[in-house]
């Protein structure tokens, strides 16, 4: 079984506008977080992290629209590890221009396709919609370019019980996952964040440094 992690700080180091920008992290293994616009990611990573205002939130989505770098050190078990948190730009914000929306795209896939130490893609669903059809595509793309991914189902305060566990296997079913893949989180409970950071440390994300 593997030792918990002890989160001791986590820091905001860039905002990277495209893949060639992004920093040099020694190559420590980086995980990168994806979803509409407004689904909840950086209150995720505030959550995980648990830093309030690390990850800049906000009632108007569209909010991100830069590769936000965090990083985040602490100990696992007696030895000092760390992770490193991408924060990515929301996807179908219908304000957006088109050409603007295909912009952020390119420079989206390209970092995802070709960022040497990403090692992980947290896809946030919100729980109550489920996957939309960008969703399916995010995950089926993802999929085809060989990247591991984990399901996050976000806001599930506003759900009971039944409803979670019904949504959690129509996200499953609808993004063509395992349902054991689709994590039930809370940003406000903090529900579901030892599960989430269970999968990272078994997924050997969290190095020692
Ligand atoms: P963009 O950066 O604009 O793409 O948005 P985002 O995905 O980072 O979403 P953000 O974390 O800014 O949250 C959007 C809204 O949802 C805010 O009003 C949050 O307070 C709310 N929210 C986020 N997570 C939760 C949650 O777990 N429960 C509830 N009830 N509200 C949440
Ligand atoms: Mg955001």
């Amino acid at each position: 079984m593997s030792s918990r992690f002890h989160i001791a700080k986590a820091s905001f180091i860039i905002s990277a506008p495209d893949l060639a920008r992004c920093p040099d992290m020694q190559n420590r293994p980086e995980v990168a977080v994806v979803g509409r616009s407004n689904v909840g990611k950086s209150s995720f990573i505030n959550a995980l992290v648990r830093h309030n205002g690390l990850a800049k939130t906000s009632q108007t989505p569209g909010k991100t629209r830069l590769l936000n770098y965090f990083d985040v050190q602490g100990k696992l078990g007696e030895k000092p590890a760390g992770m490193v948190l991408v924060d990515l730009p929301g996807y179908g914000y219908a304000r957006v221009s088109k050409t603007e929306q295909a912009q952020w795209r390119r420079e989206m896939e390209r970092f995802l396709k070709e960022r040497e130490p990403l090692k992980l893609v947290l896809l946030l669903v919100d729980s109550r919609h489920g996957p939309q059809e960008n969703d399916c595509q995010m995950a089926e793309w993802l999929q085809f370019f060989g990247l591991p991914i984990l399901v996050i189902m976000t806001k599930v305060d506003k759900l009971s019980k039944n409803v979670i566990q019904k949504q959690r296997q129509l996200t499953a079913k609808g993004l063509d996952v395992m349902p054991e893949k689709v994590i039930p989180f809370s940003a406000v409970t903090k529900q579901g964040l030892d599960d989430v950071w269970r999968a990272l440390i078994e997924r050997d994300l969290v190095v020692t440094t």
